[in-house]
């Protein structure tokens, strides 16, 4: 199954983030566990018009979110074809071919259609693997470890142990010991629940880490689906390791202009609501 969320406002700050990460330190090296495919036809729905379309239409009254790496991208992908482009396409938008990438995921779908995109693109190092992402990347991590490398882990379950005995969550960690750049991302449904992968991630490594997290607030009392729904109560959050405090910088940045842009907005479900930014940070 590829990404049923694509496009949501969670994959708006996440891509908002990598791509910042990217532009402003280009690894020599991409791997990305969950890949899911290469890039989805854009769906006007509610979901989306609070995501991505709502993000491009804010962007331009915003300085930061303007010049963002992210917008330059998205609007690249949307404009004229309609096509809202993955985490994977994302990756090899911002870095073309000066990079190497490995891209797992299990769907064959996605394989197939981020093997056409790296095609299209006239990607010469790509490797696409139809499997386990947590056994390819730390395998990956084995050849790779070090300065020059960028892991995104951006699972559906943290904690789901694949075929190397590896979760997500602990191969995150295992990331941030090498060196090695990470980009890994997170969800959860209810307020008590916010930051909480950067919590258990400091708990686990040394390495200096970022957190940027978004929450919805609002006066819906309806539980928190982020599953199915951008509710008050759901967020979403990447954790960094490794990068520069200048793209720490640079991610803070963009956070804060989109809970800006966002502010007392008409949520999916229509009652008004906020995005609330906070960050967490331990340096080197
Ligand atoms: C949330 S989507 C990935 C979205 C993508 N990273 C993005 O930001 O555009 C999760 C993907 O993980 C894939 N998947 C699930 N378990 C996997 C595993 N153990 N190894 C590799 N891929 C997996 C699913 O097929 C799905 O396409």
């Amino acid at each position: 199954m590829a990404n049923m969320h694509f496009g949501k406002l969670s994959d708006v700050w996440k891509h908002a983030a990598l791509a910042e990460v990217l532009d402003r330190q280009p690894p020599q090296r991409y791997a990305e566990t969950h890949a899911g495919s290469g890039a989805y036809p854009i769906v006007h729905d509610t979901e989306r018009q609070f995501g991505v379309l709502r993000f491009l239409d804010v962007a331009a009254g915003s300085e930061v979110l303007a010049r963002s790496r992210y917008r330059a991208a998205a609007a690249s992908w949307l404009d004229g074809r309609g096509l809202y482009p993955g985490s994977a396409l994302l990756a090899m938008t911002v870095l073309g071919d000066a990079s190497s990438y490995l891209l797992c995921d299990l769907d064959p779908g996605s394989a197939a259609d981020l093997r056409h995109w790296a095609s299209e693109l006239s990607i010469d190092d790509c490797e696409v693997a139809q499997s386990d992402g947590m056994a390819a990347v730390a395998a990956w991590l084995d050849r790779h470890a070090g300065k020059t490398g960028l892991a995104h882990i951006d699972p559906f379950d943290p904690d789901e142990r694949g075929p190397s005995g590896w979760s997500a969550f602990e191969l995150a960690a295992r990331v941030a010991d090498s060196g090695t750049a990470l980009v890994y991302w997170y969800g959860y449904d209810e307020p008590g629940e916010r930051a909480w992968a950067w919590s258990r991630l400091a708990a686990q490594t040394r390495a200096p880490l970022w957190c940027g997290d978004v929450m919805v607030t609002g006066t819906s009392r309806a539980p928190g689906d982020l599953g199915r729904a951008t509710t008050p109560g759901t967020g979403f959050g990447v954790v960094l390791a490794n990068v520069e405090p200048s793209t720490v910088s640079a991610c803070t940045a963009v956070g804060d202009a989109l809970a800006d842009a966002y502010a007392d907005v008409l949520l999916p479900d229509g009652s008004r609501g906020n995005l609330s930014f906070t960050t967490r940070q331990r340096e080197a």
